[in-house]
């Protein structure tokens, strides 16, 4: 069986003192031992300092993104293997506020997502399609092309040290999320896509839903048969909210 998975995205949002606080608020209300796999993704400047508020605790550390360079003169960024070093286990890739605000494309999320690999860094794949894509009918074949782009240049079997986020970029941010049966059809076809390639692995693959999930909609959400948890943004900012949606993945 696979085990839920809820991975906080802060984005550009805490300071060391309201970091502090949230961290606390979390630890406090989880118990030592969950049934679910839970991450926070701060902004990269305040990974050390999460990372020891976490120590020890079930709560893991991840980044919002990694250069897909592994060393050398690239002014700004950051490698997998400092991801690594300041005690990361996971990494986002391909987020679509990646992909457009900073023109990330398929080849370079591909890069970014063997980059983190080799440094045994867990990726989170995010994949997903713009409203105008939806609307054209093109939602399985722009999830299609984002998952092959990865598992093309992959290792085979790379996907068993991974996760995969559906994010309908129309569903990020703006309190709209997709209904249940929307995200059962995509991971459904995100599994699929999988399995033509090693049917195992896609069955084992954590395979989570994001955008705009809150405590009040993440357990219909979760109760699908292919959701396995979710990427939360706005509501892992508040400890509270994203301690229910870490108990509604639990009560699957
Ligand atoms: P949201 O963001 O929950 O605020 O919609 C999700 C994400 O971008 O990962």
């Amino acid at each position: 069986m696979r085990r839920p998975f809820i991975a906080g995205n802060w984005k550009m949002h805490g300071s060391r003192a309201q970091n502090a606080e949230l961290i606390e608020g979390l630890l406090l209300g989880l118990p030592g031992q969950v049934p679910v796999d839970i991450a926070v993704c701060p902004p990269d400047v305040y990974l050390w300092e999460v990372g020891r508020l976490l120590k020890d605790s079930i709560v893991k550390l991840g980044a919002q993104t990694v250069c897909a360079e592994s060393i050398g003169a690239f002014t700004g960024e950051t490698s997998a293997a400092m991801l690594k070093d300041v005690g990361c286990t996971y990494v986002i890739v391909g987020h679509s506020e990646r992909r457009t605000i900073y023109r990330e494309d398929d080849a370079l999320v591909a890069r970014k997502f063997l980059a983190a690999q080799s440094q045994s860094l867990i990726p989170i794949l995010c994949v997903g399609e713009t409203l105008e894509e939806r609307e054209k009918g093109q939602t399985m074949q722009v999830i299609s092309r984002q998952l092959k782009a990865v598992l093309d240049v992959a290792a085979p079997g790379a996907l068993q040290q991974a996760v995969v986020a559906y994010e309908p970029v129309w569903a990020i941010g703006t309190g709209k999320n997709a209904t249940p049966e929307q995200a059962q059809e995509v991971h459904a076809h995100i599994r699929a896509e999988v399995a033509a390639r090693d049917a195992n692995i896609a069955a084992r693959l954590q395979v989570l839903y994001g955008g705009s999930v809150k405590a009040g909609n993440a357990k219909e959400i979760f109760a699908m048969p292919d959701v396995d948890g979710g990427l939360i943004g706005g509501a892992a900012l508040k400890a509270d909210e994203f301690l229910k949606i870490c108990a509604a993945a639990q009560a699957h």
